[in-house]
């Protein structure tokens, strides 16, 4: 047994030891082709030499690879469409070469190795890959600088609602977001604001290669009409990379209604995005589910009788090139207790503008 073991376990070295091997051997390619194909434009640090005459001719400076928060926020997958394609492909400048003729995909995807980890060095920055697409209720686990709209209509059996969020994220530190939201709300004959929300977010965990995040945060509600109330609302987030083609983000989140505990509830939510291609400006099937449950339940006025369960079709539309300026448009149907509402739309639209500007990247 024991022996069976101890060989099990030289065997496990053997194959963790050919794996490292294999690894450095890919960065050192990787060392290699930057320096014969980037480094004129990019430097040998990563970060561009402004007085070099080529870089001055190039009309605009490229990005800093040695920037940590930089390095570490851009997906793989997106860079790897920049370097096969050329600059254009993604919104990006004429002066980057497409490599795609001169390189092969191994030799692509060992400079882009040697630039993340490399250059990028060790770091605790969560890796943009784990970056997943903004789901319509399932709360989101990567830290963000975005402007979110949020417009959602209530088809009801009175006169219809529609509520108004605007959203305002921003990175703060390695692991850190701030966020602060304001919602507006419209019917038949009343049109006011809402709520400012005010909220912190922080990532507990992150594992690019297990591709796997993890997110806790809370948000204030703060009351800007007479009716609405104060709120405490915390939540755990994750997001996985099921595999290439598909990803999952799942949520728990407490609504506590500081004035009536009555009107507190949890909400689970679980949303799968299908990620069938790499170029950003495509149509991103999801499909995510929602149960709310309320505190307190009963037949009264205003008392939910039941676990509330949706089901919301949806999809992610990459407007520009770089898709860092996105729709998300979707629908919501009740599953149960259908009187709630008869359906509702959203229409999200999302800006990340550590990416670009509004008029960058078409
Ligand atoms: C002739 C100069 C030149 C060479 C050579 C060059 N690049 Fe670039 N690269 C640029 C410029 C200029 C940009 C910035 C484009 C922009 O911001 O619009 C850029 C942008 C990029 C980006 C996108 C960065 C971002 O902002 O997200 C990546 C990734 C990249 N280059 C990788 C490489 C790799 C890898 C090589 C070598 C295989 C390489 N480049 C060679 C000029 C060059």
């Amino acid at each position: 047994m024991n022996m069976l073991r101890q060989l099990f376990a030289f065997c496990l070295c053997l194959q963790l030891g050919v794996a490292t091997a294999a690894a450095t051997d890919e960065l050192t390619r990787g060392g290699t082709i930057y320096s014969t194909h980037c480094v004129s434009c990019h430097g040998s640090s990563g970060q561009p030499d402004v007085e070099s005459p080529l870089v001055k001719s190039l009309g605009i400076v490229p990005a800093n690879f040695a920037d940590t928060l930089f390095n570490s926020r851009e997906p793989v997958s997106t860079w790897k469409t920049v370097v096969t394609h050329g600059g254009p492909a993604m919104g990006f400048s004429v002066m980057m070469p497409a490599f795609g003729g001169t390189l092969s995909e191994a030799d692509i995807d060992a400079v882009l190795a040697y630039i993340k980890t490399e250059i990028g060095g060790a770091h605790d920055y969560p890796d943009g890959d784990l970056n997943l697409y903004l789901p319509l209720r399932t709360k989101k686990s990567f830290p963000e600088d975005e402007w979110v709209w949020k417009l959602r209509y209530s088809g009801l059996d009175g006169d219809d609602a529609w509520k108004n969020t605007l959203e305002y994220e921003f990175r703060i530190g390695k692991r850190a977001q701030g966020v602060l939201e304001l919602t507006h709300e419209a019917d038949g004959d009343t049109s006011r604001l809402g709520q400012l929300e005010p909220g912190f977010k922080y990532v507990f965990k992150h594992d690019r290669r297990a591709g796997f995040i993890m997110t806790g945060a809370a948000q204030f509600a703060v009351p800007l009409n007479n009716d609405a109330h104060w709120e405490f609302l915390p939540y755990v987030a994750v997001g996985k990379i099921l595999d290439d083609d598909f990803t999952f983000q799942g949520s728990a989140r407490l609504k506590l209604d500081l004035e009536d505990s009555n009107e507190s509830s949890s909400e689970l939510a679980g949303v799968v995005h299908w990620t069938h291609t790499t170029w950003p400006r495509n149509v991103f099937p999801a499909l995510e589910i929602v149960a709310e449950i309320p505190f307190e339940r009963g037949s009264g006025p205003g008392r939910k009788d039941a676990v509330q369960y949706s089901i919301l079709p949806q999809a992610r539309i990459g407007l520009n090139k770089r898709g860092n300026i996105a729709l998300n448009v979707g629908a919501e149907l009740p599953l149960n207790d259908t009187e709630r509402y008869d359906w509702r739309g959203y229409v999200y639209f999302i800006w990340d503008f550590a990416d670009g500007g509004l008029f960058d990247g078409w």
